[in-house]
């Protein structure tokens, strides 16, 4: 049921995101290079499609709060945003906390030791890569 769950899980980022087309462009595009790694070795489907659709989702609230988009403020202001989406839509209880973990800690290798978070550092890095070339060549 991994679709299920991620397209529910997709439409309510588009719904929490709203109008800031950047930051959906920005997760779908995580999602796809995520499921491509995900497709080449192993890892837990839902945990990589919930964690790369949600790892930003926090952003909102960071520069709401602390006029910031820095990592570390969204790596606060994320995962309870996520908890309650999850828990929205049933997500499997026992797969939110790796999920939240993840999202707590996608800017900081190292600390969360999981096949399911190499996936998602190595996605959104490649991304964040290419919306840096991207920007200097607009
Ligand atoms: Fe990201």
């Amino acid at each position: 049921m991994v679709s299920h769950y991620k397209k529910l899980i997709l439409q309510a980022m588009g719904n929490y995101f709203g109008q800031d087309a950047k930051r959906i462009g920005h997760a779908c595009k995580v999602l796809q290079y995520a499921e491509e790694i995900l497709a080449k070795g192993s890892g837990d489907e839902e945990v990589v499609a919930a964690a790369a659709i949600l790892h930003d989702i926090g952003i909102h609230e960071a520069e709401r709060k602390y006029n910031s988009n820095a990592g570390e403020y969204q790596e606060i202001e994320g995962p309870p945003i996520a908890n309650r989406i999850l828990k929205k839509l049933d997500f499997p209880r026992e797969k939110i906390d790796e999920v939240l973990e993840i999202i707590a800690h996608h800017h900081r290798p190292g600390i969360v030791k999981t096949q399911n978070f190499e996936i998602i550092f190595k996605a959104d890095c490649r991304v964040n890569r290419e919306e840096k070339r991207r920007k200097k060549h607009d």
